[in-house]
């Protein structure tokens, strides 16, 4: 770390003569401009950089060895098993808050086929009996009767945007795997239907969670829809929820948001906004769809709560995952494996509340400047020398079409050593990717009058910058 000293008047004239002069002169190449993100996709993306996902369904009353009940087709639990003592869900809105999250999204029903709204949808079954879908809050010992709507009341009580998680692939109760209701015999509190009978249950349940519960901000298909669905969850869709931005959601609207990294909370550094005519990540795609990168707080990719005993990530690990999916324009979708009484753990709201502090404390009041931007470089100049271990830097995504910067680098304005006054790259200062956020972390404190970031290759200009700030974090 380098030592902080007064530069004084002289070297602060220096510095204001030098800072205008272009020292290297930089080829900025055009290429096709980007596709533009929708107004829900830039409201969206202006909601905060971090989010949560809340697990509390029948699989947090399971054994802990079963992962919820993914891939275990024949497990479908006593009903019984749901009682809760204590659901508070404005428990759940502290956390999020103390994370400095402002949209939530709630688990509405899970692989287990339980839903955690009264679910009033009436089926067949292959007996030609009609039944009520019983396998719901509304049938468990519980007294509650409405989790969904006491989480949206909390959550508009907090300030907390909100959306909502529906399985559409998997149902245990229904003995569906992969969006197909299984052949074979059903295991013991299977329900026998048909796949006409599977699909038309579906859309019934989405209409009623898109129709009952106000406009949400994001919707969540977690592991995609079948074909066979598309046409009728895109008229759903266009009636009940147009400006929702929908997780896995590329080809049923223009507000589709992307999974990208692993759980773990990692994205590769230079990440883009946009994919091609697959839903693949692509620089040059045709189609605007931001990333979202979901992760726990338990380890071992574990969603459902795993007890009081189940290990949590240590804080540094949720700093670095800050850095490798915030930092590099991905939301962070961070896991509420809410306990079996329906509260936070205390352990898991302490870990999120010094989580939360780190950003504050960090990320909560910039270095003092101002920046300034030609078609090549952005100049970020301080009132004086300054000690600075990071750079956040946005582009403007309402004004360059859909990210723009295609090629980076990062030089600090030095004022001491062998360079009295000039451009020293900075080593971790390089890329290609800014997006809607990029965090660049030096390694260490840097003693900087100013920071250029040069701007090689566009997909079109000018430059806007909604930031540019550096910050000293140590
Ligand atoms: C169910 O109803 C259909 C159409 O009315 C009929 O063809 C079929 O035999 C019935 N199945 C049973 C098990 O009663
Ligand atoms: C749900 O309905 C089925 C069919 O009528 C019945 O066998 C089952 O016991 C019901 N479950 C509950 C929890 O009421
Ligand atoms: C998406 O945008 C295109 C081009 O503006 C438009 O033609 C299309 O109808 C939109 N799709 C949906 C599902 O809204
Ligand atoms: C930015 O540069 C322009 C022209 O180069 C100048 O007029 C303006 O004052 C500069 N703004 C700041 C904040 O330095
Ligand atoms: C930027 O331009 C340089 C020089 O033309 C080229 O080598 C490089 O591949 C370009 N980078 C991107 C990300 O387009």
């Amino acid at each position: 770390m380098l030592r902080r000293h007064n530069m004084g008047p002289f070297w602060f004239a220096i510095f204001f003569q030098l800072i205008y002069v272009e020292v290297r002169s930089y080829e900025t190449k055009t290429v096709k401009l980007n596709p533009h993100p929708t107004p829900d996709q830039l409201a969206w993306l202006e909601q905060s950089d971090i989010g949560f996902l809340i697990h509390y369904n029948m699989a947090t009353f399971i054994p802990v060895e079963y992962d919820g009940c993914n891939r275990v087709p024949s497990l479908v639990p006593d009903i019984d098993l749901f009682y809760p003592d204590t659901v508070d869900t404005d428990n759940w809105a502290k956390t999020f808050m103390d994370v400095g999250a402002k949209y939530a999204i709630l688990v509405a029903k899970h692989n287990c086929g339980f839903t955690t709204w009264p679910t009033q949808v009436t089926f067949q079954l292959t007996t030609n009996e009609t039944i009520l879908y019983n396998y719901s809050i509304l049938y468990s010992p519980t007294s509650d009767t409405d989790l969904v709507s006491r989480f949206m009341d909390s959550c508009q009580q907090a300030g907390i945007k909100t959306g909502l998680y529906y399985s559409i692939i998997w149902n245990n109760w229904l003995n569906v795997q992969d969006a197909r209701v299984q052949p074979g015999p059903l295991a013991p509190g299977q329900i026998p239907i048909t796949q006409a009978t599977y699909e038309s249950i579906v859309l019934q349940q989405l209409e009623e969670i898109w129709s009952n519960y106000g406009p949400l901000l994001e919707i969540w298909f977690d592991g995609g829809y079948p074909q066979s669905l598309k046409s009728g969850i895109l008229a759903l869709l266009k009636k009940y929820q147009a400006t929702a931005s929908v997780f896995n959601g590329f080809g049923l609207t223009n507000n589709s948001i992307r999974n990208t990294g692993n759980e773990f909370g990692y994205t590769h550094e230079d990440t883009w906004l946009t994919v091609n005519d697959h839903a693949q990540e692509d620089a040059n795609g045709d189609h605007f769809s931001p990333p979202e990168c979901p992760t726990t707080l338990q380890v071992s990719d574990r969603w459902f709560y795993g007890g009081a005993d189940f290990p949590i990530r240590p804080l540094n690990e949720l700093i670095d995952s800050y850095h490798t999916t915030v930092g590099r324009s991905c939301k962070l979708v961070l896991d509420l494996a809410v306990s079996r009484t329906g509260l936070v753990d205390p352990k898991h709201a302490s870990r999120y509340k010094e989580f939360g502090d780190f950003i504050r404390s960090c990320y909560g009041k910039p270095l003092s400047g101002q920046f300034n931007c030609s078609s090549t470089s952005c100049i970020l100049q301080f009132p004086s020398t300054q000690l600075a271990d990071r750079v956040v830097i946005r582009e403007d995504l309402r004004s360059v079409p859909g990210a723009s910067i295609r090629q980076w680098s990062l030089d600090g304005y030095m004022m001491w050593g062998d360079c009295l006054g000039c451009w020293i790259p900075i080593p971790s200062g390089t890329g290609q990717s800014i997006g809607n956020k990029r965090i660049v972390l030096f390694g260490e404190a840097v003693f900087v009058q100013g920071i250029r970031l040069n701007i090689y290759n566009t997909t079109g200009g000018p430059q806007v910058l909604a930031q540019f700030d550096a910050y000293l974090c140590q």
